[in-house]
């Protein structure tokens, strides 16, 4: 880092400017009051709506911060792309889409319904993702109990975080599980389709699909995630490889045509890049090459997106030329 540095050879070579402009777009979305945090699970329902943050990390590890970056959130819908990233690399593109398919569903995230081959659209709407997690249950590792397959998908995570531990919140935990009947049905639906691979417990299935969206994070630690993505898998503050770059390819592919619920086709043509929101609130904003955005703010638009997080994405593409054509 201090070489380049000297060398000025970072990939945003004027990042004090750089960083400047995004404050100001900050403080413009920080006065949009508009939209209501999610209230379909209790517990998400008491978080402040005013908390907003916004990290940085870049691929060549400048950072800046600005907001409520430091308080944990559960990672809810963020985590979809994680746990499919972790998936590909673990048993390949081929098998895991032999189970679930690349097509954006054109409805809200947990509808109740299924492609024309009756599997999920995508894993990044909740039937493709309970499906991702029963490929995680009974295809990765099957030796492994429930508890160490927690610690394991854990240990991946804080790994694309450099490092940064991942916490977890049992009250939203218990509260999703209880709030979860739409979720039980579509996994009974899929279930009735033979969607899921042999021998997979749906009820434990579920449960860690609960366990993952009720991890905790920070946006600071969600912007070195971002950045390995936007790395091509390697982890900028640790210079691990975490992923191979064509499991990056398709998780970047995704996130662009189905990361941002039914808004999804919008998003893709006034931003351009690839992102994924999740009812916490949080929005991970990939810019390919350059930096990994995280922006966190609770209240969500009718689609289910962060207000205030849409409203930075444009803004920061109204400032920088990042929309990839
Ligand atoms: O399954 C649910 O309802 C939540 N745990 C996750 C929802 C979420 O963020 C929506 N995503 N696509």
């Amino acid at each position: 880092l201090i070489a380049r540095a000297f060398r000025h050879q970072f990939v945003i070579p004027d990042f004090l400017g750089f960083t400047k402009d995004i404050e100001e777009i900050y403080w413009r979305c920080k006065t949009n009051t508009d939209g209501k945090v999610a209230s379909y699970i209790p517990q998400l329902a008491r978080v402040s709506p005013d908390y907003w943050g916004v990290s940085v990390t870049t691929i060549d590890g400048q950072r800046f911060a600005i907001g409520d970056v430091h308080v944990p959130f559960t990672l809810q819908s963020c985590s979809k792309p994680l746990t499919y990233a972790v998936a590909l690399e673990c048993l390949s593109q081929e098998i895991v889409h032999k189970y679930v398919g690349q097509e954006p569903s054109g409805r809200n995230f947990n509808e109740l319904v299924l492609d024309h081959n009756k599997q999920p659209h995508n894993p990044l709407i909740n039937a493709g993702a309970i499906l991702v997690c029963s490929l995680m249950q009974t295809l990765v590792h099957p030796e492994m109990t429930l508890a160490e397959k927690f610690d394991f998908t854990q240990n991946w995570f804080e790994r694309m975080a450099g490092m940064e531990n991942f916490g977890f919140n049992n009250s939203v935990f218990l509260s999703e599980r209880e709030a979860a009947d739409r979720n039980y049905a579509l996994g009974f639906y899929m279930r009735e389709y033979n969607v899921f691979p042999e021998k997979t417990n749906l009820r434990e299935c579920l449960d860690f699909y609960f366990q993952i969206c009720s991890m905790e994070t920070t946006a600071d630690s969600m912007s070195v995630v971002a950045s390995t993505l936007a790395n091509g898998g390697i982890c900028p503050i640790t210079e691990e490889k975490v992923f191979r770059p064509d499991v990056v390819r398709d998780v970047l592919s995704l996130m662009h045509s189905c990361g941002m619920y039914d808004y999804s086709g919008q998003f893709a043509f006034q931003v351009g890049l690839p992102a994924k929101s999740g009812v916490c609130g949080g929005i991970m904003l990939i810019i390919p090459n350059v930096a990994g955005i995280f922006a966190w703010s609770p209240p969500l638009d009718i689609c289910g997106n962060s207000v205030r997080g849409v409203q930075f994405c444009k803004e920061l593409l109204n400032v920088f030329n990042f929309h990839r054509y």
